[in-house]
């Protein structure tokens, strides 16, 4: 099984323009946070939310939350300001960097090594930062292997739709919608890619933002076709679609019932009879070791959820 890690079922976007959102991200029940030095935030205000951003994490109440922030792409010359501003400002209050618009592993090893030098150099334990890499471009996709490869400090593989969809040239102005004209699910193909990648390297993977922010309920339906593949958590843009993200990322209590009762079931049913037995009834379904490891999963995605 997969490992875990931190529970990242609500990501919640916040830009580092805003000092209102900043604040106010801060009491929100979301998994995990990201201010945002990317596409949220005009070329003219990207200095002033470096600012913003560092006494956000300094001074502001992020307990209980991941702390990301999103940095520009490489191909920008912002990127590299962004990293050290932020690092060297609130590395101590940081969990992870997200690069959004990653092409290459090379990327990520620019990243790895640069926040070696800041954490060297201002006293952090060498690896403390994590890394989140969005994939939203062909170029990403196709070599997700290696990205997701690239260094010890990835945490997530992120799908950023919006992005993605604009770069393959993809007929649609909806992103999670399912374009009429085209029978099946556009974005399949592409969940399960990055879901390989991440599950290879026991990384978590992250679907992306849903932008009709006032429409939960398709919200609730998108999120629910990457849950169902086993995505770990998603985008959220609004303060209105954090619990529906921490609902549909964690099991349905029925599901972690019955995992809990195969675990239970199995383990005594072999242990009563000496390690003997492979698989064994329950009810009217049969449980073996295979039973057992999907249980594990949906049991461990409870008990992160609280369950
Ligand atoms: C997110 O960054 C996206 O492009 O969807
Ligand atoms: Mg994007």
């Amino acid at each position: 099984m997969a490992a875990l890690g931190r529970p990242r079922r609500s990501c919640l976007a916040v830009p580092g323009s805003s000092v209102k959102m900043l604040d106010k991200a801060q009491g929100l029940p979301a998994d995990q946070v990201f201010l945002d030095l990317e596409d949220a935030v005009a070329p003219l205000a990207k200095a002033e939310a470096r600012k913003n951003i560092v006494a956000a994490l300094n001074e502001g109440d992020w307990a209980g939350k991941a702390r990301v922030v999103r940095v520009n792409d490489l191909t920008t010359p912002w990127t590299y300001r962004d990293v050290i501003e932020v690092v060297e400002g609130a590395g101590e209050n940081l969990d992870c960097i997200m690069l959004p618009k990653v092409q290459n592993a090379g990327q990520v090893q620019w990243l790895d090594l640069t926040l070696t030098q800041i954490e060297k150099t201002i006293g952090l334990a060498v690896g403390k930062i994590g890394i989140e890499a969005q994939i939203e471009n062909a170029a990403g996709l196709v070599t997700v292997d290696a990205i997701a490869a690239a260094s010890p400090r990835i945490e997530t593989i992120i799908f950023g739709p919006a992005d993605f969809m604009a770069s393959i040239n993809m007929k649609s102005l909806v992103v999670g919608a399912l374009i009429p004209g085209y029978p099946g699910d556009p974005y399949h193909y592409i969940l399960m890619r990055i879901l390989m990648a991440a599950r290879m390297h026991d990384l978590q993977a992250i679907d992306g933002p849903f932008l009709q922010i006032r429409d939960v309920d398709a919200f609730r339906e998108v999120a629910g076709r990457s849950a169902a593949l086993g995505f770990d958590g998603k985008w959220v843009l609004h303060p209105g679609q954090i619990d529906a993200a921490n609902e549909v990322y964690s099991p349905a209590q029925e599901d972690y019932d019955h995992a809990e009762l195969i675990l239970d079931a199995y383990d005594y049913y072999t242990s009563e009879q000496g390690g003997r037995l492979g698989a064994v009834m329950l009810g009217d379904e049969m449980i073996d070791e295979a039973s057992r490891k999907m249980a594990l999963v949906i049991s461990a995605k409870g008990r992160a959820a609280g369950m």
